[in-house]
């Protein structure tokens, strides 16, 4: 059954969709099957992944609130790293107070991924900044949490209550959910303030709890209007090379800690 990993930081423009979308791609590249579920409504995720986001299509808001199978939001990209279940920009007010409608709010994302677990080694989910609630499903559905956050004092400030807030899911709802890494992004190697905060990191949260990090690289930022992951659309460039190193980190960790099969 597929591990299913969440990306969260509540913190806008940290790196989730970069993250998600380069980590999927560099994972499908080494044969794993990748899904990757776009929870946010500005639909990043889905438009870089080539979903035509200004149409109507399946998406995971209407799988969970249950017009449709699943199966039917399934997308599958030209490059065929990985399959997605796009989100879309049409997101309401009224999906969103149907969405709290009833019991076990929290785990409507749950049973809607049942049925397709077990197509997947990996199923990894794009979280929004905003919208709690979709977060909240996401991390109830996650054996894993991954937060990646920029390489400043502002940035970090709020980490510890993120941490405190998944501790608090895990005590309510997901007992098997844990922190597998925060991911250090946009770093300058070359900045005192950046190494200032890296060493913060080390000593709040344990080196354990750091993954390598993603220096700045501008390919990173226009890969999603070629629509394609950082590994294809610049191969031989800086943020292919981290997203290359962070995917086998992250894939080891997983599989070690999860005790999945190799
Ligand atoms: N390592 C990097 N080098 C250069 N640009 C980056 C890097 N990581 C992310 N970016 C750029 O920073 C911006 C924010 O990144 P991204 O969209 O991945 O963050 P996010 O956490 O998903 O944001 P949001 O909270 O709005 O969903 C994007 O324009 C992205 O291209
Ligand atoms: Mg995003």
């Amino acid at each position: 059954m597929g591990e299913i990993i969440t990306f969260a930081n509540k913190k806008g423009g940290s790196g989730k969709t970069s993250a998600v979308l380069n980590i999927g791609a560099a994972a499908g590249s080494r044969g794993k099957r990748i899904l990757l579920i776009d929870l946010d409504p500005q639909a990043h995720l889905s438009y870089w992944s080539g979903v035509n986001t200004y149409d109507t299509y399946p998406n995971i808001y209407g799988a969970v609130l249950g017009d449709y199978p699943v199966s039917e939001a399934l997308f599958k990209p030209a490059h065929g790293l990985y399959d997605i279940i796009p989100a879309s920009t049409g997101f309401s007010h009224h999906d969103l107070r149907k969405l709290l409608d009833g019991s076990n709010v929290e785990a409507k994302l749950t049973k809607c991924l049942f049925n397709i677990r077990d197509k997947y080694d990996y199923i990894l989910i794009d979280t929004p900044p905003t919208v709690a609630v979709l977060t909240l499903n996401a991390l109830v559905a996650s054996r894993f949490v991954l937060i990646p956050v920029l390489l400043n004092f502002l940035a970090i400030e709020g980490l510890a209550q993120l941490a405190q807030n998944i501790y608090r899911i895990n005590m309510a709802h997901n007992p098997d959910l844990r922190i597998a890494g925060i991911i250090p992004n946009q770093h300058d190697i070359r900045s005192n303030h950046a190494k200032k905060v890296m060493k913060e990191l080390y000593e709040n949260f344990g080196e354990d709890m750091v993954t390598p990090r993603i220096r700045s690289d501008v390919k990173i930022a226009e890969a999603p209007e070629a629509r394609l992951p950082i590994n294809l659309y610049a191969p031989t460039s800086r943020g292919a090379m981290d997203f290359s190193i962070l995917t086998d980190y992250i894939l080891s960790k997983v599989e070690e800690e999860a005790g999945v099969k190799k």
